[in-house]
């Protein structure tokens, strides 16, 4: 078995260097882990209180959502400055005391940079927004009405409507892949890119350790405003908007996914490697090329490290056949690449509620997620088991839910706050009204009554993370798909000498289990039963090694 102690000291630090692979990434939404100042919602000194427990699950890095100054329309994700942090989450040096903090506890730090648009109460908006002429005209993407005065061509936002809003001021109009308070800054300008560059920097030199990069392949669209084409009904297909939304009904090779952002990301790779170890996860969100895409920007070690998939985000609960085609479609798409995989995040429904998971099925699908080549990035609550919330009408926040209500309830249903402790209404949240309400039925999978069960889904949670810890083969190793009996996913992972085989009974009834030829030894460490002879349990699922 590889240890650091067996390398050279260079080749330590190169794999020192390289800790993101295969690295266990936690996701904090900052509104709804912890508020330490009594106002509803949650904050930075929020969560620097809860940084030992985020330790005590065995995660390697912490990625938070926004918490830069913003308006907070699309809740932190329309900045309207970058280098500041939102009164309503603490100050700069309430974030400087998280880095140290994190740091201290061996837990790395990942923002989020939005870089693809800023908020329309950025000062650079402003200006660019006053007249044709003035030094920022060029930063947003501005362009005259048609001569019936219709927005320039046929793209979409996101959240709905045309992908233009007229501006009564410049007279013309710009271009918003998200809400309209969401300008998207335009990349072919350099001094844009310049500015977003120092920003990255800014932020590098106060000690980050990488990047969360929100809709990194929305960065450049086409400067001739080519008209997206349509997709043919049976081609729509649903993973990053709810099949609600015409967003789906086009294939977007206008409005973003555009050859340029690739220099672009060798510019922003080249600033990383000033800061030996630093890294960045881009969102990729694109339906039809998402993989090839994550392929493009993660290989060739001279743009992004990893990019964040999108492939079991999506509504169907996938089969053991469907994970065993993604894992080996992207071996051989991006052979070079690295992905980082999620079930969860704060944009789409919580998976146990969105696939209908026993919690003995939740299991096993976590358990194939944190054996998958790649990174993975868990959701704050998930390891709670929590269900996406029911939120009223009435309680809403996300515009997009409130655009498209009832068919698309929106995110608010996968943000409400985190639960600490089961004897308070709020969860231990807040002492005041939550921005969002807690979910009475969350309350009894507080963080506070797991930890009194061993056989909790959060003890489960901290068991899988130690073991795949412990394992290179799990954290690093190659990939090779075993053919298995149906719904029974199978793969090799091998990492030098050391091989680990994995399977996972994705169905409620027993299967066979047939190892491959060899001499393997079944994993005593792992928090499964051991398999009873030749039968895996329903749900179950078996890690043997053989090390050579
Ligand atoms: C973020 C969303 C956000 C959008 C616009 C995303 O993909 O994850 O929460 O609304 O980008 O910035
Ligand atoms: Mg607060």
């Amino acid at each position: 078995m590889t240890s650091m102690e067996t390398l050279s000291p260079n080749m330590a630090l190169a794999q020192d260097l390289d800790w993101w692979r295969g690295a266990v990434i936690y996701q904090i939404y900052p509104r709804s882990y912890q508020d330490s100042n009594g106002d509803g919602i949650g904050d930075l000194g929020g969560i620097i209180s809860r940084l030992e427990y985020i330790a005590s699950l065995g995660v390697d890095a912490i990625w938070i959502s926004p918490f830069f100054t913003s308006p907070m329309l699309d809740f932190g994700y329309d900045v309207s400055d970058y280098k500041d942090v939102d009164p309503m989450f603490g100050t700069l040096s309430d974030f400087d005391a998280l880095v140290a903090k994190a740091h201290k506890l061996g837990i790395k730090v990942l923002i989020d940079l939005v870089l693809s648009h800023s908020s329309d109460q950025h000062p650079w908006f402003a200006e660019s927004r006053a007249n044709k002429t003035n030094a920022k005209s060029d930063w947003y993407v501005w362009a005259d009405a048609k001569p019936d005065g219709s927005p320039p061509n046929n793209w979409l936002s996101i959240f709905g409507g045309p992908a233009w809003q007229w501006d009564g001021e410049r007279m013309q109009y710009y271009l918003h892949n998200f809400l309209k308070e969401q300008p998207d800054l335009n990349l072919h300008n350099a001094e844009v890119q310049d500015a977003l560059l120092d920003v990255t920097r800014f932020w590098l030199e106060r000690g980050v350790d990488g990047f969360r990069l929100d809709t990194i392949n929305f960065y450049f669209h086409d400067q001739d405003l080519r008209n997206n084409p349509a997709l043919a009904p049976e081609d729509r297909n649903s993973t990053i908007a709810p099949a609600v939304n015409p967003y789906n009904w086009q294939e977007h090779l206008y409005d973003k996914n555009r050859p340029e952002n690739l220099d672009f990301l060798r510019r922003f790779r080249s600033l990383l490697n000033e800061f030996p170890g630093a890294m960045a996860v881009g969102e990729v969100g694109d339906a039809q090329r998402g993989m090839e895409i994550q392929a493009e920007y993660s290989s060739g070690g001279d743009k992004v490290q990893m990019c964040y998939s999108f492939e079991f985000l999506s509504g169907e609960r996938p089969s053991a056949e469907f994970l065993g085609d993604v894992l080996t479609r992207f071996e051989a798409t991006a052979p070079d690449g690295w992905a980082c995989w999620a079930f969860s995040n704060h944009d789409v429904e919580r998976y146990p509620t969105r696939w209908g998971l026993s919690e003995a099925a939740n299991r096993a699908y976590v358990a194939a997620m944190m054996s998958m080549r790649g990174s993975v990035c868990l959701y704050q609550g998930e390891e709670l088991g929590l269900s996406e919330a029911d939120v009223d009408f009435d309680d809403l926040q996300d515009p997009y839910g409130i655009r498209f209500w009832p068919k698309f309830k929106g995110r608010d249903g996968c943000r409400t706050p985190m639960v600490w402790q089961s004897d308070n209404g709020n969860g231990g949240f807040t002492d005041a009204k939550p921005w969002l309400p807690v979910a009475a039925e969350h309350l009894n999978k507080s963080v506070a009554a797991q930890e009194q069960d061993d056989d909790s889904l959060l003890s489960f949670y901290r068991r899988m993370l130690a073991f795949r810890a412990a394992q290179p083969a799990l954290v690093k190793g190659n990939f090779a798909l075993i053919p298995g009996a149906d719904g029974v996913l199978s793969f090799l992972r091998c990492y030098g000498d050391a091989r680990v085989v994995c399977i996972f009974n994705l169905t409620d009834e027993p299967k066979e289990v047939a190892l491959p030829a060899g001499n393997w030894t079944i994993c005593t460490d792992a928090p499964f039963p051991a398999p009873d002879g030749q039968l895996i349990g329903p749900w179950g699922a078996v890690f043997a090694k053989e090390e050579a």
